[in-house]
C-alpha cells in the first residue's frame, strides 16, 4: 500500500472549491495537510468562513486553515457572488464553524509546511493545488523562493487554451490576478517546479446530473453527501441545466487519478496587457523544432502540462463515490 500523497489546497471557496474540498478531505489517497484562503469568488473573510464550514461537515478539524491575500497584487478585488451566492457558497444557511483559522498568514503557513517537507524524504514533498487567483502563491514564491524545494508539483485550476469565462478571453482565476499568475509561471521556470494546468478546456466536462445530486441530498444529516448534492443542485438550477460541473474538484481528481487526464507539455504565458485579452493564458501550440526565429517574443520560459481532455465519466464517478462515503 502506498502512502497518501501530501497536498495543500489554496482556495476561494466558492461552490466549486467546496466540491474540491470535500474530495480532498475525504479521499484516502491524499493527505490534506492544510488549506489556504485568498479573495476571489468571495471576499477572503467569507472564503475562510466557507472553508471552515466544509471542513466541519467532513469532520476534519485537524486541517489548518489560513487567511491569505484579500485582493490581487495590483487591481481591486472583484468577487463572483452572482455565480456563487451572497455568502459565496450557495447561501445554504448552514451554521458557521466555531473553529478559528490558523493565526498565521497563508504565506507563512505555506512556508512552514514546505520548509519542513524540503528537509524530509522525497515522498514528503507537497502537491500544491491552487483553485483560486494565484495571489498567495505568487507572494510565497517571491518572498520565500527556497520553499519551492518542498514542492512536488503545482496542479492549478486556471486558464485555458480556447475559451474564457470571466471574459471572452480569460478564465476567472487568472483574470482576477494576472500578475500573480505570471509570477507563478515565471517562478516555476526559475525554481524548476513542475506545473499542471487544469483549465477551461476540461473544467466544464466533468458533470453530475440533477438526479445524482438529488440522491446525494437525500442522504441528509447535513453531512458530506448532502452538501455535495446541494452544491451541484444550486449550480444546475442557477444555469437552468439538467446537470452541473464538479468544478475545481476536477483538479483534485487529476491529483488522485492522473491517468484520467490527457495533458500536453506546452509553453504558457499570461497576457498582462490587451484591451480584451488581459488575463488570458497564451498557450503556444506551435512546433518549435521548426523555424520560429522570426517570433520577436521567443519561446515562453515556462512549459506546463496543459490539460487537453479528460475522462469525464471516470472523474465524476470518483467524486460521487468519495463524497457519498465510498472511495474504492
Ligand atoms: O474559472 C473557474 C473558476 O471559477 C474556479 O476556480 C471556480 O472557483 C470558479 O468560480
Ligand atoms: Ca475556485
Amino acid at each position: 500500500m502506498t502512502e497518501p500523497l501530501p497536498i495543500v489546497l489554496d482556495v476561494d471557496t466558492g461552490v466549486d472549491d467546496a466540491c474540491a474540498l470535500l474530495l480532498a478531505a475525504l479521499h484516502p489517497d491524499v493527505d490534506l495537510r492544510a488549506v489556504t484562503c485568498v479573495g476571489g469568488n468571495a471576499g477572503v473573510d467569507d472564503v475562510v468562513r466557507n472553508t471552515l464550514k466544509v471542513l466541519d461537515v467532513v469532520g476534519r478539524p485537524d486541517v489548518p486553515v489560513a487567511r491569505g491575500a484579500g485582493r490581487p497584487l495590483i487591481e481591486p478585488a472583484r468577487d463572483a457572488r452572482h455565480v456563487h451566492g451572497e455568502d459565496g457558497m450557495a447561501d445554504l444557511g448552514w451554521p458557521s464553524s466555531e473553529r478559528h483559522p490558523d493565526p498565521r498568514h497563508a504565506v507563512e503557513l505555506l512556508r512552514g509546511l514546505l520548509s519542513r517537507a524540503a528537509t524530509g524524504e522525497p515522498a514528503d514533498r507537497i502537491t500544491l493545488v491552487p483553485l483560486a487567483p494565484l495571489t498567495n502563491i505568487a507572494l510565497l514564491l517571491r518572498t520565500y523562493p527556497e520553499a519551492a524545494a518542498g514542492l512536488r508539483e503545482i496542479v492549478f485550476m486556471g486558464g485555458g487554451t480556447e475559451i474564457g469565462n470571466a471574459t471572452a478571453s480569460a478564465e476567472f482565476n487568472v483574470w482576477h490576478d494576472p500578475e500573480a499568475a505570471a509570477i507563478v509561471l515565471e517562478s516555476a521556470a526559475e525554481l524548476d517546479i513542475p506545473v499542471v494546468m487544469y483549465g477551461l478546456d476540461v473544467f466544464y466536462d466533468v458533470r453530475v446530473s440533477r438526479e445524482q445530486s438529488a440522491e446525494l441530498t437525500a442522504v441528509g444529516g447535513r453531512g458530506p453527501a448532502e452538501l455535495a448534492g446541494r452544491l451541484v443542485d444550486f449550480q444546475s438550477r442557477r444555469l437552468g441545466q439538467p446537470d452541473a460541473t464538479i468544478g475545481d474538484a476536477g483538479a483534485v481528481c487529476a491529483v488522485i487519478d492522473r491517468a484520467g487526464l490527457t495533458t500536453v507539455r506546452l509553453p504558457v504565458r499570461v497576457e498582462l496587457a490587451g484591451t480584451f485579452s488581459r488575463g488570458r493564458t497564451i498557450v503556444d501550440r506551435r512546433d518549435w523544432s521548426g523555424d520560429l526565429a522570426h517570433d520577436p517574443h521567443g519561446i515562453a520560459p515556462t512549459s506546463v502540462e496543459v490539460a487537453m481532455s479528460v475522462d469525464a465519466g471516470r472523474y465524476a464517478e470518483l467524486w460521487l463515490r468519495t463524497v457519498n462515503g465510498g472511495t474504492r
